[in-house]
């Protein structure tokens, strides 16, 4: 993992210990590493530096407005779904030019708000979406400028959760009626159609469907221009997946070798919208060892932390890294070391972080689990009234709160008992 090692057995970010971190923030607690989320960015803007492009980091990933601003002063653009995520990354000193806003449910509230800041392009979802769209715009007196999400219809080979590319997800304009709408679109007053676009599902790890559906993308590319609409650029969304225990997604560099050679030939601009594997190896959720509980079947670690702060487990059954802040002493295979399964404190059977890992634990330990940084705060919650946990950014040997934890009054301090 890039921005952990162990240092004398213990293990730190960049160059502040864990212990460190637990010590002055307290845990549960998520930290993230801003060398590692630039690492990969910059990974990103070398590999496809032969062709005009554009890096949109999916603000959905994780959205604290000190990620967004690493990225937004290193020249990133920005994926957006929600007009709060357009908020944050104008908070953060984003610019709204270099947003594309993706997403099924667009308001007329949020199309009106995107079109005032100056949104770069909307991902148009459907007819539906595309005719307010033109409304809006219309009442503005601005032209909307727009790409179709086409559905390529290609198998991402992922958690049918996070697939979205297939016929029956609910994402996209179907492919075989892309034409007739781009010319429906053609025809509206307030709509400058400038790309086309599709995001096929997340945590792939081939490159073969991120080729397949380049190719459906061509071949409408191609029967536009013959029709007289020339696009600028092509969305290739986001989607590449990250190595989380043993996976082997394919490399930034080897995914750009691969679309490179058709992207150079169709000429035009090309964006990403990278959430996943921009964010998730930079950051850890620090927990702590609060109760063992050996049982006949089972050994269960209880920690500080719960599927409230971290859902992917339950809600996925995502396996993500756990590993200690101290290594034994004697390496991995001291007495003592057992299976585990780490557990949070919320009354439910799939509250779990993790299962049968082999740790050596005591009460008090302190654990990181790795891979956390996307799909980790963002999808954090209060159940069981428990405050969601603060968020840290480390950087060499500087370690800074980006948002402290929430404290328990707060949870309820706006609601309001019934008056009668
Ligand atoms: N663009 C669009 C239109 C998307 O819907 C998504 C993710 C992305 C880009 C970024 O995809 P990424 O590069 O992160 O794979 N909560 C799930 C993942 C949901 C992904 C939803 N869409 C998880 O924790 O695995």
């Amino acid at each position: 993992l890039p921005a952990l090692s162990y240092q004398d057995d213990a293990l730190q970010m960049e160059s502040v210990s864990i212990k460190a971190l637990a010590q002055t923030y307290g845990t549960p607690c998520y930290v993230y590493s801003k060398q590692a989320i630039l690492d990969v960015y910059n990974a990103y803007s070398t590999a496809f530096s032969t062709i005009e492009h554009q890096i949109c980091y999916a603000v959905k990933a994780n959205s604290n407005l000190a990620v967004l601003s690493v990225l937004a002063k290193a020249g990133a653009g920005f994926d957006i779904v929600s007009r709060g995520e357009l908020m944050r990354v104008l908070a953060a000193g984003g610019q709204a030019s270099r947003v594309v806003f993706s997403g099924v449910g667009k308001t007329p509230a949020d199309i009106e708000y995107a079109l005032s800041q100056g949104i770069g392009c909307f991902n148009v979802e459907s007819i539906s979406e595309l005719s307010i769209i033109n409304e809006v715009a219309q009442t503005l007196d601005k032209k909307a400028p727009i790409s179709l999400r086409v559905n390529p219809d290609v198998d991402a080979n992922t958690h049918p959760y996070i697939s979205t590319g297939l016929k029956d997800n609910k994402f996209g304009i179907a492919h075989d009626k892309a034409i007739a709408v781009y010319e429906g679109a053609a025809q509206m007053s307030h709509i400058d159609i400038l790309g086309i676009d599709c995001h096929i599902g997340s945590q792939l790890t081939q490159v073969e469907p991120f080729v397949a559906a380049l190719d459906k993308l061509i071949e409408l590319i191609e029967q536009l221009r013959d029709k007289g609409i020339m696009l600028k650029h092509i969305d290739l969304g986001g989607g590449l997946g990250v190595r989380y225990i043993d996976e082997q997604p394919v490399s930034i560099k080897d995914f750009a070798d691969a679309l490179l050679p058709k992207l150079q030939k169709l000429g035009l601009s090309v964006f990403f919208e990278p959430g996943r594997s921009m964010v998730a190896n930079a950051g850890i959720l620090i927990t702590e060892v609060n109760i063992l509980k050996p049982t006949e079947h089972k050994n269960f670690a209880i920690v500080d932390a719960a599927m409230n702060d971290l859902i992917r487990p339950a809600l996925y059954q995502a396996e993500m890294g756990v590993i200690p802040s101290t290594l034994p002493a004697n390496g991995m295979d001291t007495e003592g070391t057992q299976a585990w399964d780490i557990v949070g404190a919320i009354c439910e059977t799939g509250d779990f972080l993790a299962k049968n890992r082999v740790l050596s634990l005591q009460v008090g330990d302190l654990l990181a689990v790795t891979g956390a940084g996307a799909y980790g705060f963002n999808m954090s919650s209060n159940y069981n009234t428990r405050p969601r946990t603060a968020e840290v950014m480390v950087s060499g040997e500087q370690h800074q709160l980006i948002k402290p934890r929430e404290t328990i009054e707060a949870l309820y301090s706006d609601e309001r008992l019934w008056q009668g």
